[in-house]
């Protein structure tokens, strides 16, 4: 909401917002004609029906400052317009829970090592302790940075990560709900519950050192290991990039290929592990996910005749984003002809 259209890492510490402005004129260049809105700027009296909607997402400030893109892009998809990428995946965006369930829609078992119960408060995670598996990795559906995500081993650890996971509020007004429980207990009323929001439950894959972040968009992979943090089972958000090139690293990249042709979605974002007989995914975005592996990256990979090619170079990301669009809609349009 705050005028921003995804994000890009010009430095390692600094973001900035691709350049809508760049990226309309690549697209009007490839024989498009381009209309820029701010969501609260849709007008919504016109009819958009059939018209591509390019659109990025945002973190959810407090929990609900996304419903509203929610409610202007649904009801585009109500009213015949094309979302890039499909509204399911909008929905997916920092949601666990989403993004778990359009897992179980792969057709294929090896995106399907890692399997999940998706939970809707603490209270239903606890009446089916006996059924989860041990240990667990247990995620809040919206964290990022591997914040919000939990190992418990047994089932001490299992009662207080869900506690944890399923919190609703932090800091002060939590304490002001844990406050206002004693007036309400004092006053024999319900306590005001603070687990209920929801995530997810899945099997760890073990003995780990890191995972690999891999970035698609179109023809063109970019990818970085990033190692474990210290002493820790997670990779997301140690910073501990590492540039490795050996037959792990093809292998990783042939995985993230088959699971891309899953995908509808001219970008995708994944996290993939690899523990030395099988590739793993762990998460895949493909809405205003982070271009770290790609602005920290001075080469990239693409299949020439099934092979893959090492590209020596530095990427502008609004040109590659552009790129992988209009191969999209090309694609598409072609598969409307046939
Ligand atoms: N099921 C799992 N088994 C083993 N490690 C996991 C599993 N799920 C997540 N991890 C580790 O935790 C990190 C954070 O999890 P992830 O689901 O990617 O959340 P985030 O949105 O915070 O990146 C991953 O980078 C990975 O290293
Ligand atoms: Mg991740």
């Amino acid at each position: 909401m705050r005028g921003w259209f995804w994000k890009t890492y010009p430095t390692p510490t600094q973001t900035q917002s691709l350049d809508v402005r760049q990226i309309s004129a690549s697209l009007e260049k490839g024989g498009y004609e381009v209309e820029l809105a701010q969501f609260d700027r849709f007008d919504l009296s016109k009819s958009y029906r059939d018209y591509y909607v390019l659109y990025g997402s945002s973190e959810d400030y407090l929990g609900s400052s996304k419903s509203f893109m929610e409610d202007i892009l649904l009801w585009l998809e109500l009213h015949g317009a094309i979302l890039i990428p499909h509204y399911k995946y909008f929905r997916a965006h920092h949601n666990k829970v989403m993004m778990e369930l359009l897992r179980l829609d792969f057709s294929a078992a090896e995106f399907k090592t890692i399997q999940s119960r998706v939970l809707p408060s603490a209270r239903s995670g606890q009446e089916i302790l006996a059924e989860l598996p041990r240990p667990a990795v247990i995620k809040s559906a919206s964290g990022a940075g591997s914040t919000g995500v939990y190992l418990a081993r047994n089932q001490q650890e299992m009662i207080s990560a869900i506690h944890k996971a399923s919190r609703q509020v932090f800091g002060f007004p939590y304490l002001w709900i844990r406050l206002n429980n004693v007036i309400q207990f004092l006053k024999r009323k319900a306590p005001q519950v603070v687990n209920n929001s929801k995530y997810v439950v899945q099997n760890l894959i073990p003995g780990l050192a890191g995972d690999y972040k891999v970035l698609i968009f179109g023809q063109r992979y970019f990818v970085l290991y990033r190692l474990n943090r210290e002493n820790d089972f997670r990779a997301s958000g140690s910073g501990r990039f590492v540039d490795r090139e050996d037959s792990e690293l093809f292998q990783v990249l042939d995985f993230a290929q088959r699971c891309f042709r899953e995908i509808d979605s001219p970008f995708v974002s994944m996290d993939i592990a690899y523990n030395g007989q099988q590739a793993h995914l762990i998460e895949f975005q493909c809405v205003s996910f982070g271009f770290k592996a790609m602005s920290l990256s001075d080469h990239h990979y693409q299949t020439i005749l099934g092979k893959w090619q090492r590209i020596n170079k530095r990427v502008i990301p609004e040109e590659i984003f552009c790129d992988a669009v209009m191969d999209y809609l090309s694609a598409k349009e072609s598969a409307k002809t046939l």
